[in-house]
């Protein structure tokens, strides 16, 4: 009953990210049939969203290893060194964040994913010399929230992208239903879609908050998770209708009650509800702008009209409104 055994182990058993879905299934095919490794895949998106989950599943259908690590535990060259020369033919190196490398790592990947080598300087100054060292073909999964903070030549090398999307409710809810069979724990329909509902179109979100309403439905309710214990234990978390938590609601208050509805940039918007600016971006924004509430101008960030509703807050007299 870990984080883990609820990941989904097969294509078939991950539910949505139908696009996704179908090309990688045509390239995992192929390459198959080509008895050759995957291409450098890269995996971009909101976190949450299944982007590690996908990762195993590739590493799964191509019957290979899998290796996993993150940019920012790679400090030095020669910690990627050894990940690279203790991989296997085909194997996959999954490194997530990363946007986060330091540029001396990075450096290293460039000859690794383009010619399976690693280059290694070897002693100082005027006979210092360079040796190549063959590395086993691989193919590494890089995931990242981020795709536009990435160097160009990191991105470039990636043969195969892939965008993971939020997800849908009806889509959630399925993924609910699952986990709550694999936790054992009794579910009606209309339980599972309330969780889904309100779980901002993250199953990682989604997981959670079957735990948790779990632990209402067997304290105070009668075990079973129906619409009736989802709502009381999603109020008593403050999660509100939309699934909009504490910080969604200060974001979209702060613009509205200190800066008019907006513009605002997001690092002044950061430090007035004392959030980090990439937290607001990359975990809270995307969900916003899906439904709606934010949008992103080239002079900051506004609220729309709609979130003034939901707030049951009044834009002010002759406001211009989204
Ligand atoms: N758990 C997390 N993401 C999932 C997905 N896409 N499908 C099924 N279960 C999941």
């Amino acid at each position: 009953e870990t984080e883990n055994s609820l990941r989904p182990k097969s294509m078939a058993d991950y539910i949505g990210q139908k696009k996704a879905k179908e090309n990688l299934s045509i390239y995992i095919q192929a390459a198959k049939m080509r008895g050759e490794s995957l291409d450098h895949t890269l995996l971009y998106g909101p976190p949450g969203l299944g982007k590690t989950t996908l990762a195993g599943i590739i590493a799964a259908e191509m019957g290979v290893n899998i290796r996993v690590t993150s940019g920012p535990a790679i400090e030095k060259a020669g910690d990627l060194a050894a990940l690279l020369t203790n991989l296997s033919e085909n194997d996959i190196l999954f490194i997530d964040e990363i946007h986060r490398l330091d540029r001396a790592v990075e450096e290293i990947l460039y000859p690794a994913m383009e010619d399976y080598a690693l280059d290694i300087i070897i002693g100082k100054g005027p006979s210092a010399r360079s040796i190549r060292i063959d590395l086993p073909k691989f193919t590494l999964i890089g995931a990242t929230t981020r795709a536009g903070q990435m160097t160009s030549p990191l991105r470039d090398r990636f043969g195969v992208m892939l965008r993971l999307e939020l997800y849908s409710p009806e889509e959630l809810c399925g993924i609910v239903e699952r986990s709550a069979g694999i936790l054992n724990v009794p579910c009606e329909h209309e339980g599972a879609f309330e969780i889904a509902r309100r779980s901002r179109g993250t199953p990682r979100i989604a997981n959670r908050l079957l735990r948790r309403v779990r632990d209402f439905a067997q304290v105070i309710g009668t075990g079973t998770i129906d619409r009736k214990s989802a709502d009381i234990a999603l109020r008593a978390l403050e999660i509100d209708e939309l699934g909009l938590d504490n910080v969604d609601r200060r974001m979209l208050k702060s613009i509205i009650q200190n800066y008019g509805g907006g513009p605002v940039g997001l690092d002044t918007l950061a430090a007035t509800i004392g959030e980090e600016a990439i937290t607001l971006e990359d975990v809270y924004e995307p969900y916003l702008m899906q439904i709606g509430f934010l949008s992103r101008t080239p002079r900051g960030r506004c609220v729309t009209l709609q979130a003034y509703r939901h707030l049951n807050l009044e834009p002010a007299d002759g406001q211009q409104m989204l």
